[in-house]
């Protein structure tokens, strides 16, 4: 049985089977999958989602399952019960757990005690479920992703360390750009760089936005301030000033270049209206490929768990 608690879980030919079955289920969105029929995957959420959530339950429904949430007040996740106790009693009823969690741990401690596969919602650390659908994304506007430059300007956050990943497992090359202290985690750039040089990859991390956006393919940001860090808005928007996603800084990339989110957006902060908005915008493609690159997910963890 396999879980998916980063992209460091697979390799790079998993990735690439991952992405082919997702442009087959893109395709024909409403076949169902036989190894889903009457299928439950819980959603255990600590922190708010619009997509994540749409697209799991609706990822189900159409694989032949069907997706429950379970809010924060409800389950109490450490709190009104043991991280452990909840995995063993969810793990007895549903046949896939996604968590959303605050703290990476609580994932991996939720994880050693699961007999189902669990699936990282999103984490402090990272957002896999974001870097499949983004590289999915990549490589269905670029085509072979080998030969793709992306710059990843803002914060070296959850999306970006996922990002990383799956830039380094797919081979193609990412420059980072973020404010001095921002930078990704040491473990993500060990992560990636390991990756990288296995499939011929080049991720790199630097401070200036020009520069990694110079002849950029994609350009893709994220928010500077993520849920949880609300108390250090002020500082942060101060910080990141200079790192804004707009007209002058996409000047730099390839005049074809694409411009990603994860969304959601804090319009005029880390990026501006007539970018997000303009025509070079890929963000709700971008979204919607979140429902077919996690039905790929869901349905090979399926099989790996019966084999
Ligand atoms: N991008 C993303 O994960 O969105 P949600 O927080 O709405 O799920
Ligand atoms: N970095 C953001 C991503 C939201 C999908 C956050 O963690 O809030």
């Amino acid at each position: 049985m396999r879980h998916f608690l980063s992209l460091a879980d697979i390799s790079s030919a998993e990735l690439t089977a991952l992405l082919d079955a997702a442009a087959r289920l893109k395709k024909d969105r409403f076949a169902a999958d036989p190894n889903l029929t009457g299928r439950t995957l819980a959603m255990i959420f600590e922190k708010p989602s619009l997509r994540t959530r749409t697209s799991f339950d609706v990822g189900m429904l159409q694989l032949g399952g069907r997706g429950i949430y379970l809010s924060p007040a409800e389950v109490g996740l450490g709190r009104r019960e043991s991280i452990a106790d909840v995995s063993r009693v969810v793990s007895r009823m549903v046949d896939f757990v996604v968590l959303r969690v605050n703290a990476h741990e609580s994932l991996e401690e939720f994880a050693r005690h699961a007999t189902v596969p669990v699936i990282n919602g999103l984490s402090d650390l990272s957002h896999p479920c974001q870097g499949l659908a983004d590289i999915f994304t990549i490589r269905e506007k670029m085509g072979d992703l080998r030969r793709v430059q992306i710059a990843f300007i803002g914060d070296g956050n959850n999306v970006a360390h996922s990002l990383m990943l799956a830039a380094a497992l797919s081979g193609a090359r990412l420059r980072v750009a973020t404010p001095s202290g921002y930078e990704p985690h040491p473990k993500y750039r060990e992560l990636a760089a390991a990756a990288a040089s296995a499939s011929g990859a080049a991720v790199e991390v630097a401070n200036d936005p020009i520069a990694a956006v110079k002849g950029a393919d994609v350009v893709y940001t994220d928010v500077w301030t993520s849920m949880g860090q609300e108390q250090e808005y002020e500082r942060r928007r101060r910080a990141f000033n200079g790192y804004q996603v707009n007209a002058a800084l996409l000047a730099h990339a390839k005049r074809d270049a694409v411009v990603m989110h994860d969304l959601p957006a804090h319009r005029g902060e880390e990026i501006t209206d007539d970018v997000l908005d303009g025509p070079q915008s890929v963000v709700f493609d971008q979204a919607e490929n979140r429902l077919h690159a996690q039905k790929a997910l869901v349905a090979w963890l399926a099989r790996e768990a019966v084999r």
